[in-house]
Order: structure tokens, then C-alpha cells, then sequence
């Protein structure tokens, strides 16, 4: 998926930092991603640590955990995908509110596939609430939904806005890729909260902290993905149909640094990993005066090449050059 701050292409300089830092053997270790949005680094640590503990503020962030980290065992997967992939379109939530052809005229589904959305979300649904599939397969479905729907949205790159005209990957037909997880020998749990409240109920050896750089709210960001996972109704605002979502201290300039060192305080875990980039409402240096009162402090640096979508099209591309930091700290 196309996420804001993912951490996707910077996985093998993570992976190499934290085994300059920790030793390369972390199979007894536990690592925690708790701002874990895609779950890429969860994921990337998930085979070679003895458990990882993700956590994420928003919804569709936890069911893109709860299958790709929480998964753990073999799912006969492969009949329902099947059959939700051949079910009859429906005109629900999704093709009113968010589709080409709705009541709403908002344009972040072409038609067809806004149908093929509500049919596909009612149906799973349907056979977790009469217990047909369990709670595994439920989120593998929802999960193999939310990332085969985000890759036919009408959108730059984030759910803040739709485009005017359906550009060529939206006019695709929708088709549910199942969200493959990998199994492992560890035991691994995920939860749904505000990372400042979920940090006094857990310990462990590694702690990775991947917060918001900067002002834009997740929950506005990818609304629609949290609607599809929800599947609940309300009365949409405003051009872009937004839902209330939930706001992230760590996306307020007033709130960041206290949040953070609250945050670093609570932590009861041996080596404390954050990433965070030159352009973040923190700067460096303020990271480093709240870290240091903790314990030994150090910083590894890397330029980054990130990529800005295009306003029509999500090719075209912009790269801008930043420089990624990971403050690191041994409490
Ligand atoms: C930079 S992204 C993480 C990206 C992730 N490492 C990846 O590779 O996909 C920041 C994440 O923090 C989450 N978040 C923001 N505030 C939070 C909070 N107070 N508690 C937990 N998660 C939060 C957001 O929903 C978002 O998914």
C-alpha cells in the first residue's frame, strides 16, 4: 500500500541499524512497532524475533495487522476468496457515498467497483457473524480487501481527496488478492490504541517507534479505507465525505514533544528505536535532549529519496531528497 511515512523501502537500513545495535541473533527478543500503519517493519521482524507486539491507532491499520503480523497459522483461504470474488454486485455504503454513479457524485470507486466493495464487505460480514469463518480468516478477508480496494482508488495517493475523472489504475476492475502472511515459530499480538495508553501495559527488548512526522491526520488521510474496514454508517461531511476520526498528538506542533516524552518515560523496554525525518515537528535536537535524560543516546542518519504523487495520476512522480533519522536509545 501507498502510505504516508511507510517504511517499506527503508527496511534492509532499519534491519542492519538494529543488528549493529542489538546483535544480529533476535530470535529470543520481543520487538514492538507501535505506530505500525502497514505493518512493514512488523512484518520484516515477524520471522526473526521470538514475538512481535503491533499496534496502531487506526482501525484499518489493525486489521492490516491483525492478518499480516497476528496470522499465524494456515487459513483454508482459498474457497471464500473465490466465492466473494464471484458474488453479485450490491449498491450499498461505499457505492453511495464514495462511488462514481452514487447519490453523492463523489469519485474515489468507479462504479463497478464500488459495488463489488459492498458486496464483498457484506458477505464477510455475513459469514463471520454466523460464525462460518473465524476471527483469522475474517480480518485475511477484510485485509485482502482493504489492500485490493486501495489499489483501484481514485485518488493521488491518499483518501484527503478524490479525482476529477477516473484515472486508468480506478477504471481497473477490482480484484481481491489475497494478503499472503508469513508463519513463524513466535507468538505475536496486536492491538488498537493510543500508543501512550498501550505503553503501560507492555514490555519487551525492542521498541520501534515510527510516529507521524508531521500535521496531516491519518484518520482524515484514509478515511475511507477505516469505512470500508468498519463497515458502520454516518452521515458523511463535506466534499470528501470525511467520518470524525481520531486525532494524533504527535500531529499537533503544541502537544509532539510533551506526548513524545511521555511516551520515552513510560517505555519499560531495554533499546528504544524512533524514526523521524529532518522535515518533522520535532527537530532533532529536541528529540535528542528528551532521550538523553533516559539513558545512552546515539543516531544513525540515511538521505532518502521520497516520492511525491502527481495531482492527476499516480505515476509521474516527484522525488524530493530528506534525511531519515533513527535516535536511538539504550535505557
Ligand atoms: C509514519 S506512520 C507508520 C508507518 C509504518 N511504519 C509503515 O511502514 O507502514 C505513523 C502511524 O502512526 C499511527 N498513529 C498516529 N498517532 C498514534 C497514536 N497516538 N498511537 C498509535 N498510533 C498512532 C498512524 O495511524 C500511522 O499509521
Amino acid at each position: 500500500m501507498n502510505y504516508i511515512g511507510s517504511k517499506h523501502k527503508l527496511s534492509s537500513w532499519l534491519l542492519k541499524s538494529i543488528n549493529e545495535v542489538c546483535g544480529t541473533d533476535l530470535s529470543s527478543l520481543v520487538f514492538c512497532d507501535l505506530f505500525a500503519g502497514t505493518g512493514s517493519v512488523g512484518r520484516s521482524f515477524k520471522p526473526l524475533v521470538k514475538s512481535v507486539i503491533a499496534n496502531d491507532l487506526e482501525f484499518y491499520s489493525y486489521v492490516l495487522n491483525r492478518n499480516y503480523i497476528g496470522n499465524n497459522q494456515e487459513l483454508n483461504a482459498s474457497a471464500y476468496v473465490e466465492e466473494l470474488e464471484s458474488l453479485k454486485p450490491i449498491e450499498g455504503f461505499i457505492y453511495n457515498t464514495y462511488s462514481e454513479g452514487g447519490a453523492s457524485g463523489r469519485l474515489y470507486f468507479s462504479a463497478q467497483n464500488g459495488r463489488k466493495i459492498d458486496a464483498i464487505r457484506s458477505q464477510i460480514e455475513v459469514w463471520f457473524s454466523k460464525s462460518e469463518i473465524d476471527e483469522d480468516l475474517y480480518y485475511f478477508l477484510l485485509a485482502s480487501l482493504l489492500e485490493s480496494a486501495d489499489k483501484v482508488a481514485n485518488t493521488a495517493s491518499v483518501y484527503g481527496a478524490y479525482l476529477k475523472k477516473l484515472k486508468k489504475s480506478a477504471q481497473n476492475p477490482l480484484k481481491l488478492k489475497p494478503a499472503d502472511f508469513e508463519i513463524t515459530s513466535g507468538n505475536h499480538s496486536v492491538y488498537n490504541q493510543n500508543s501512550n495508553e498501550l505503553i503501560k501495559d507492555i514490555s519487551g527488548d525492542i521498541l520501534y517507534l515510527d510516529p507521524p512526522y508531521n500535521a496531516r491526520q491519518y484518520g482524515a488521510n484514509y478515511h475511507v479505507l477505516n469505512t470500508i474496514a468498519k463497515k458502520d454508517t454516518f452521515v458523511p461531511k463535506g466534499k470528501t465525505g470525511l467520518r470524525t476520526y481520531k486525532k494524533s498528538a504527535f500531529c499537533s506542533k503544541n502537544q509532539v514533544a510533551d506526548a513524545f516524552e511521555e511516551l520515552i518515560k513510560q517505555a519499560d523496554f531495554t533499546t528504544i528505536f524512533l524514526s523521524y525525518n529532518n522535515e518533522g515537528l520535532m527537530p532533532a535536537e529536541t528529540v535528542k535532549s528528551i532521550m538523553k535524560q533516559y539513558g545512552k543516546y546515539d543516531l544513525f542518519e540515511t538521505s532518502y529519496q521520497r516520492f511525491k504523487a502527481d495531482k492527476t495520476e499516480n505515476r509521474n512522480h516527484k522525488a524530493t531528497g530528506t534525511t531519515e533519522y533513527l535516535h536511538i536509545l539504550e535505557k
